[in-house]
């Protein structure tokens, strides 16, 4: 029996709930099983330094502790109610926020809600190896504080899953702990989410790029009419800052410790970088494009009437819905969107409501080149001339406009066989898999110490010192 206030804290009066108690009296033992298989490998038995959210105060969120990661208290938390909150746009604006499941829209909401949700489960089953081959303890106990939360938003959308959509919620609930990530037969539901993370740069990126997809996905559904879905989604984006926090300082700290090294050696071609044992800034700007490429796709399709449905139905708001100065309805507004017209991109107006994944995907990339723009002054500053760039965004899309075409990082429509000649100058290759991987072959744990190929960061967690015990092995 579990005891709901101890085991699993909550805003959500779980203890006086028992429909709802029953339901996650089923699923948690299934939950516990997935962790067991598909959580991080072999990593049961050590004591973690990790943050526990224990309540939605200022306080209650950051609870710093040594936990092992199975007896972690996954809670349930939503944002406080306002008890003023309208639906902000679409057909039904003005409304009272829905407490409830509108009827008509049960199904598409059931469909967003475990969309979101599969994706959660799906990065820890990708990032379960990576604890064999941590560049330091510091590292090892950051990806882990990644995976808990993952679990917990995970839990998150479980909880709307089974207090609002009774059986076929819980049908649901339960297939999120079936599928599994890049399964041939069961895969997660996005494509992204079934890509392989064989090594840390692929899991800065990932931690950069795709949980940031997340933010974007979180703060449309943060404005959404029914009021369940977001408060949950607010409070799941104070997590997802430090998840994106860990892929661009990761990524910075890889490209700090490579100019360091180039600075110290006078070298800048890429095969005498490697023989130095850090990672050029060529291979970074490969998997910077894949990264940024798989992870455009999943805004779907440039003109989508599902998302015109979402907006005008009052479920999936534009990101920073109520900041913005226009009628939030859409009736009469365009929007710019790019498509292949021969050998050229041009920009077509179309009605802005079937334009809504473009918009949220632009608003992405605003806030991904500036991110991208921090890793450049860490090279300017070493005085290296190389510049990272985001490339053109049609370029290896297979969702959208720009699926089936074959565009260049800088935006050249190219024949495949002209696309393909350079694939590998802009595409990670096995080889350079397998070069970043060849540094990444043990655990880096002693206390302080940080493989070569990676900076210190700057602190560390919670005021601890660098050379804090982050993990005990047991
Ligand atoms: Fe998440
Ligand atoms: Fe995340």
């Amino acid at each position: 029996m579990i005891n709901y206030t101890e085991k699993i804290p909550n805003n959500v009066d779980l203890g006086r709930d028992r429909v709802l108690q029953r339901a996650l009296e089923h699923w948690q033992p299934a939950y516990m099983g997935w962790w067991y298989d598909m959580g991080p490998n072999e990593s049961h038995n050590f004591d973690v330094y990790l943050r526990t959210a224990v309540s939605v105060e200022p306080d209650g969120w950051a609870q710093f502790d040594y936990v092992k990661m199975p007896e972690y208290r996954w809670g349930i938390f939503l944002q406080p109610r306002d008890e003023k909150r309208q639906v902000n746009f679409g057909i039904h604006k003005g409304d009272p926020a829905w407490q409830e499941v509108p009827g008509e829209y049960r199904s598409t909401l059931r469909r967003v809600i475990v969309t979101q949700g599969d994706t959660e489960p799906a990065s820890v089953e990708q990032q379960r190896m990576l604890g064999f081959s941590c560049p330091s303890m510091y590292d090892l106990r950051n990806i882990f504080q990644v995976n808990v939360e993952e679990g917990r938003h995970l839990w998150a959308m479980v909880y709307l899953l089974h207090r609002y959509f009774g059986r076929d919620g819980r049908e649901e609930a339960e297939a999120l702990l079936a599928r599994r990530s890049g399964d041939a037969d069961n895969p997660r539901i996005l494509g992204a989410f079934n890509e392989p993370t064989p090594d840390w740069l692929a899991f800065y990126m990932f931690t950069f790029f795709t949980d940031r997809d997340g933010k974007f996905q979180l703060c449309a559904l943060a404005e959404s009419g029914f009021d369940p879905l977001a408060r949950t989604c607010r409070f799941m984006l104070t997590e997802e800052a430090h998840h994106m926090f860990v892929g661009e300082t990761g990524v910075g700290r890889i490209i700090q410790r490579t100019c360091e090294v180039m600075k110290e050696n006078k070298v800048e071609d890429p095969s005498d970088v490697r023989a130095l044992g850090v990672i050029d800034l060529q291979t970074i700007q490969r998997y910077l494009n894949f990264h940024y490429s798989v992870t455009l796709d999943l805004y779907g399709s440039d003109v989508s009437s599902n998302a015109a449905n979402y907006y005008t139905s009052g479920l999936k708001g534009r990101f920073r819905e109520t900041k913005l100065d226009d009628d939030h309805v859409l009736g009469e507004a365009l929007y710019p969107v790019f498509e292949v017209l021969g050998d050229k991109i041009v920009a077509r107006n179309v009605p802005a409501l079937t334009a809504l994944n473009e918009r949220l995907r632009d608003d992405y990339i605003d806030e991904i080149a500036d991110g991208v723009g921090r890793w450049q002054r860490v090279i300017d500053s070493a005085g290296i001339p190389f510049r990272l760039t985001l490339p053109h965004k049609g370029f290896h899309r297979a969702i959208g406009n720009f699926a089936g075409h074959f565009i260049s990082p800088a935006g050249e429509v190219l024949s495949e066989g002209a696309w393909k000649k350079h694939e590998f100058e802009w595409m990670p290759s096995p080889k350079d898999h397998a070069y970043v991987q060849s540094l990444m072959t043990g655990r880096v744990v002693e206390l302080g110490k940080f493989a070569n190929w990676i900076a210190p960061p700057v602190r560390g967690i919670n005021n601890k010192p660098l050379d804090f015990e982050y993990v005990r092995f047991n």
